[in-house]
């Protein structure tokens, strides 16, 4: 490339029309899940399904990405390339502490174990890494769970189990889970399956996770979290997360609720093949966990280039018991992200009406919104935000308090062109007779993260806005409502390094 190319390309580097400022995304080429999340040395892991040859899905190999904060990214050398065994599919990363493997000579290092995917038939194999992650071996014995018959069997999330002294691998295998036991991730035992009558089932069982979390942060009662993403059918149809609340043995998974229950982790429509961390040190004790933002009803025609496809925020999980004893998880954004905050509004103690536009003459782009608002005596209100009134562009964020249901609205919120599916109005219905509400909502370039009362309800969806469709709205319709406090922070970019390459190896 020419000097002067390569300057334009640095210029134009993350700032290209709809490039997401506070979410990860690859410099170029088509991205789905995150995969081998992990905490090693002071250093958070992204790697991910990465095709470096184009900007839709094709052969997959294992992108990678580092950060000291899980805020700002640094890119790597992609990590896992096809090979004779088929193309690289998801799966996870752990820290062999204590070289149950082998492979670190009585030390420490990363084991990855992914999915081998040969003419649609799926095997489980490992690599190892003894230079933090930048480069891998492959097993020379791989596959270590083999297979010929079972269709869709993918995704292994790994970790250890103290209790067993076992690793325990939890596997996607068409409608169900399936459940295996290691003492050195290399030989793996089947222990158990889970799932064939339980939940949602209107696709196929992808991107299954396992870990334990304390109920209302009492650490003597634990519960065990199973969670499971669906291919297609999910709460805002195509694809979307699930998850369990259960009991595990080492051995067997029980669900503690009616299988019927289905537990959604997203109500928006762009939380694909979630994965948390695995390693994050006791001391921090957080479990932390982040989605794919798309759906694969668009994920190849959404328009940006020359990337595709962005990761949701990071975000921590905690089991809570609700009013009505219902044991769920919460959603928090992770503190890191304050570091990005320049506070730009505060609003306190307002009685507002229809008549009225608190956020009127307010332009925002990048930005989170924290509002908590109290006497509910209206029919619905909420927000419009990235808006044009030029345009009649806007996304609403809303709370319906006759129907009792919260939304994400983006019939009109850009460029829905490019999918007979993209376009409509995403719903979580929620508990009735609220006085006093939170909304913490964070907007990027193309996207919309909505976390509801202490997280308890989220909705995630990408949206195409114009440039120039900046505007802000408290809406409300029929009645008034208090605003006990509104904050608007601008959030500065992580990527603003980029042009100067500080943050860029290879591709
Ligand atoms: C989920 C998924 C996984 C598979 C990967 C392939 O989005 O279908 O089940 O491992 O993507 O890229």
């Amino acid at each position: 490339m020419s000097d002067i190319n390569s300057l334009v390309e640095a210029r134009i580097d993350y700032r290209e029309k709809y490039r997401p400022q506070f979410h990860f995304s690859p410099r170029k080429h088509w991205m789905n899940d995150p995969n081998g999340l992990v905490f090693y040395k002071g250093e958070y892991h992204l790697f991910y399904q990465y095709y470096p040859g184009g900007n839709t899905w094709g052969p997959m190999h294992w992108g990678h990405a580092k950060s000291n904060d899980m805020v700002k990214w640094q890119h790597c050398p992609i990590a896992l390339e096809p090979d004779e065994l088929g193309m690289i599919f998801s799966g996870s990363v752990v820290v062999d502490w204590h070289d149950t493997s082998g492979f670190f000579n009585g030390g420490d290092g990363l084991v990855a174990i992914f999915t081998h995917s040969n003419e649609g038939v799926q095997s489980q194999s490992i690599a190892y890494s003894l230079d933090e992650g930048q480069t891998w071996t492959k097993y020379e014995n791989n596959p270590v769970i083999p297979n010929e018959h079972i269709k869709d069997f993918r995704d292994p999330k790994v970790f250890w189990h103290d209790d067993t002294q076992n690793w325990i691998m939890v596997l996607a295998a068409g409608q169900k889970v399936m459940l295996y036991g290691s003492t050195n991730l290399k030989n793996w035992t089947f222990l158990s399956e889970f799932g064939e009558s339980d939940g949602a089932h209107g696709g196929v069982w992808e991107c299954p996770d396992l870990f334990s979390l304390p109920v209302n942060g009492d650490l003597l009662n634990q519960k065990w979290i199973l969670q499971v993403d669906i291919g297609s059918g999910a709460v805002a149809g195509g694809s979307g997360a699930q998850y369990f609340v259960g009991e595990f043995d080492g051995t067997t998974f029980k669900n503690v609720n009616e299988a019927e229950k289905t537990l959604w982790l997203d109500f928006g429509k762009d939380f694909y093949a979630t994965q948390s961390f695995s390693d994050i040190p006791i001391e921090d004790g957080r479990r932390i966990l982040l989605a794919w933002m798309s759906n694969w009803e668009y994920a190849n025609e959404v328009p940006t280039s020359p990337w595709r496809s962005a990761m949701t925020i990071p975000r921590e999980v905690e089991l809570r018991q609700t009013a009505n004893g219902d044991l769920k998880l919460h959603q928090h954004p992770i503190h890191e992200l304050k570091q990005l905050r320049q506070e730009k509004i505060k609003i306190n103690n307002r009685v507002v009406n229809g008549e009225m536009n608190v956020l009127k003459d307010q332009k925002e782009e990048v930005f989170e919104l924290i509002a908590e608002v109290e006497n509910l005596s209206a029919e619905e209100f909420g927000f419009e935000l990235r808006k044009s009134s030029k345009n009649k562009q806007g996304t609403i964020v809303g709370y319906n308090l006759l129907t009792n249901e919260l939304f994400i609205d983006r019939e009109k919120s850009g460029d829905v062109s490019f999918s007979k599916q993209f376009k409509g109005k995403h719903v979580a219905t929620i508990e009735k007779g609220l006085n006093k509400v939170k909304f913490h909502i964070f907007v990027d370039k193309s996207s919309i993260e909505l976390f509801f009362q202490e997280g308890e309800v989220v909705l995630t969806d990408l949206i195409f806005p114009d440039d120039d469709s900046q505007e802000l709205a408290f809406y409300i319709k029929g009645g008034e409502v208090t605003i006990l406090n509104l904050e608007v922070y601008v959030l500065k970019s992580v990527w603003e390094d980029e042009s100067e390459g500080a943050t860029k190896v290879n591709e």
